[in-house]
This record gives structure tokens, C-alpha cells and sequence, in this order.
């Protein structure tokens, strides 16, 4: 039987999503249940917290996706993350799909939850929606628990360019906002607060920018951040928050934008994708597409839905994955093409 569209089940963090997608991209259900209020007020996401709320979730959001997809006999297989991500909560969609796959008789397939992200460029809501990249591009994937940068030749061809050495570009945006009192995540106020700020009001360093590698590196500037919290004499008023946050966002914005269009010259690339949560921001998308459009290159945002944490990502990732045992892993099992030397480059293998 030719699989025409897949059922995806995704809950690798802090969102139960599930999704219906044709092998062409376009989404034909996406249902995603938030648990921002559930890990809220303890500023991040709880593990144990976050697998039982998937528990909770996962049987409405199954049936949502499934209902706005005209039913079971539209679906002809099932793919769920499983992995990377906290294993509690993959194993809650991981079982649940297994359970799913055998009742209905459907394959199963395991995704990468990286991949979806990778790949989530060529989904498309409706139909006026633009086409995805050709092959090959560049992408930088930014989340909560990512920033890598990969060769795309293909949905089954990836290489890792580079990534962190420490602190994600998520993380840094989510620490920050936590020193400044301002919840979680942290992403979305600094990205607001930042509108209003002025970007040069506090002197942050622009961390790798100048190395010649893919490599990136965060966690200097959530010390830089801390250090100024101190140093401030008394609470922080919502105006020199905002130039904080506008300073922060400015430095992150400024060495992924330019380290990834540095790597699509590099590589002989004119194309480049953002994906993950972080690529929700406005003035990374901004940015990119300035020193996109000074090089001639094309820049590829998907709609903010499909840069934040989804099934539908997973389900068109599940077009190119090979169906077989489905085990859940809380890190990604080496991609990588070429390894990290002693004093810590990368050396890309051809
Ligand atoms: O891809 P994602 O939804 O989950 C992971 O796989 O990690 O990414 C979540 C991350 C969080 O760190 C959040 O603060 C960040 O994406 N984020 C943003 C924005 N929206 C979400 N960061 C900067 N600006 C935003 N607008
Ligand atoms: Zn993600």
C-alpha cells in the first residue's frame, strides 16, 4: 500500500500534538495542547509534570486530528517522535501510537524529532501557501534545546554542520527572561519587550561570531545578562528591561544570522531554512532576511505554527522514515558526518 497521508503523534516536551499530513506537505489537521500553564510557575518544564499532562491530552488531541481528517480510512500509517526529548513524555505518545498502529492494522514510524523540524519548510496550511526549498539548503535549527546548523540534501540526506557547545538559543532567551523575572518561555517576552528596547543600551558580547567554524556558543551571554541584573543598582524598571532584552535578542539575533548565511556561502548553498521555536522571532527573521536578500540568497521561515514544537513537522518527516522498531532516546543518536577535533572544531567529512 503507497502511504498518501499520515497520522503523527508528537510529545517529546511540553506539547501533545497530533497532525494529518498528505506526502505533498499540506496539512490536512493540526491540533496542538499547550502546557505552558502547567510549567508556568515553576519557570521551566517539569519532566513528570509534563508526561502526565500528555496522559491527559493525548486521547482528545488523537481524536481532534483524526476527526478534522474525515476519519481513520483517510490515514495509512502512523509516525510518532521518538526522540529527542525528556522520556517520560516521548514514552506517552511513543506507546500510545504503538497501541494505535496495531489496533488499525497501520505501520508505524519512528521520526526524529530534529528532522521534523528540519524538514517543517515544506508544510503547507493551505493551499495559496508558498512551495517549500528546493535541495539542497542550509538550515538553522534554533529551539529550546537545539542550535545546529545542517547540509539538507535531501529528506534522508543530513549532515550537521556545526552546533553549541553549550547553551541552546532558546535557553539563553529562557535563562535571561527568568533573571528578569519575566516567566516562561522566555522566547516570546524578550521578543516583545525587545520591540520597544534600544539594542545598543547594554554592551553584550556577540559569542563565536568571528571563529570560522558552524559552531555557536550561549551560555557567556546568560552570565553577561546576569551580571547586569546585578550590577543594576535596584529593580530593573520596565524601560531598562526592554533595553536589556532588545541588547540580548541583538547579540543572539546578530551571530546566528550571520554564521548561518556565512555557512550557506561556504557551503555553495543559495537556500537557507530556519526552523524550531526560536525562529519564531521577529528580529532573527528580520535579520536573516536582510543578509539574505544582500547576498542574493533565498530564506525559507515556515509560519510561526511550524517553527514551534508540532505534529505536523513529524508527519511529513514520517514520509522519509523507515518503518521498524520504534524506542524512545532522550539525545540524538550521532548524525553527524565528521567529529569534533581535541581543541573542539569541527571537521566536516565530505
Ligand atoms: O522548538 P520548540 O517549540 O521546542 C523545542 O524543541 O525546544 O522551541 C522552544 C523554544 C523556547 O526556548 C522558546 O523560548 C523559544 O523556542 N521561542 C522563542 C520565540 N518563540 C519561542 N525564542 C525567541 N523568540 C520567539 N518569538
Ligand atoms: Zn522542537
Amino acid at each position: 500500500m503507497s502511504v498518501r497521508t499520515i497520522l503523527a503523534i508528537e510529545s517529546s516536551c511540553d506539547e501533545t500534538a497530533a497532525a494529518v499530513v498528505r506526502a505533498d506537505g499540506r496539512v490536512v489537521s493540526d491540533v496542538v495542547a499547550s502546557q505552558i500553564d502547567v510549567h508556568a510557575r515553576y519557570g521551566g518544564v517539569v519532566p513528570e509534570l509534563a508526561s502526565r499532562a500528555h496522559l491527559r491530552s493525548i486521547v482528545p488531541v488523537v481524536e481532534e486530528a483524526v476527526e478534522g481528517a474525515g476519519g481513520w480510512p483517510a490515514i495509512d500509517a502512523i509516525a510518532v517522535t521518538h526522540g529527542p526529548g525528556l522520556v517520560g513524555a516521548l514514552l506517552v505518545g511513543a506507546q500510545f501510537a504503538k497501541g494505535l498502529a496495531w489496533a488499525r492494522g497501520l505501520p508505524l514510524l519512528g521520526v526524529d524529532h530534529l528532522d521534523g523540524h528540519l524538514l517543517a519548510c515544506h508544510l503547507r496550511h493551505d493551499d495559496d501557501a508558498p512551495i517549500g526549498p528546493e535541495y539542497p539548503y542550509v538550515a538553522l535549527l534554533v529551539s529550546g534545546g537545539h542550535t545546529a546548523l545542517y547540509r539538507v540534501d535531501a529528506p534522508d540526506d543530513i549532515a550537521l554542520l556545526g552546533q553549541t557547545r553549550d547553551d541552546a538559543a532558546g535557553e539563553a532567551f529562557d535563562k535571561a527572561a527568568k533573571l528578569l523575572g519575566l516567566g516562561y518561555p522566555g522566547g516570546p517576552v524578550i521578543d516583545r519587550l525587545a520591540k520597544v528596547g534600544d539594542p545598543t543600551a547594554f554592551e553584550l558580547p556577540r559569542p563565536m561570531l568571528h571563529r570560522d567554524d558552524h559552531d555557536f556558543s550561549f551560555s557567556g551571554l546568560k552570565t553577561a545578562v546576569a551580571r547586569a541584573v546585578e550590577t543594576h543598582e535596584g529593580p530593573m524598571d520596565e524601560a531598562t528591561q526592554a533595553d536589556l532584552a532588545a541588547s540580548l535578542q541583538a547579540a543572539i539575533v546578530e551571530v546566528l544570522a550571520r554564521k548561518s548565511v556565512r555557512c550557506c556561502m561556504k557551503e555553495g548553498v543559495s537556500r537557507l531554512v530556519l526552523g524550531g521555536g526560536v525562529a519564531a522571532n521577529r528580529g532573527l527573521r528580520a535579520r536573516a532576511a536582510e543578509l539574505c536578500e544582500k547576498k542574493g540568497f533565498e530564506l525559507f521561515v515556515p509560519p510561526i505554527r511550524a517553527c514551534t514544537d508540532n505534529a505536523a513537522m513529524i508527519a511529513y518527516a514520517g514520509f522519509f522514515a523507515e518503518p521498524g522498531e520504534v524506542a524512545v532516546y532522550s539525545r540524538s543518536p550521532s548524525r553527524v558526518r565528521g567529529r569534533f577535533r581535541e581543541d573542539g572544531t569541527f571537521i566536516a567529512r565530505k
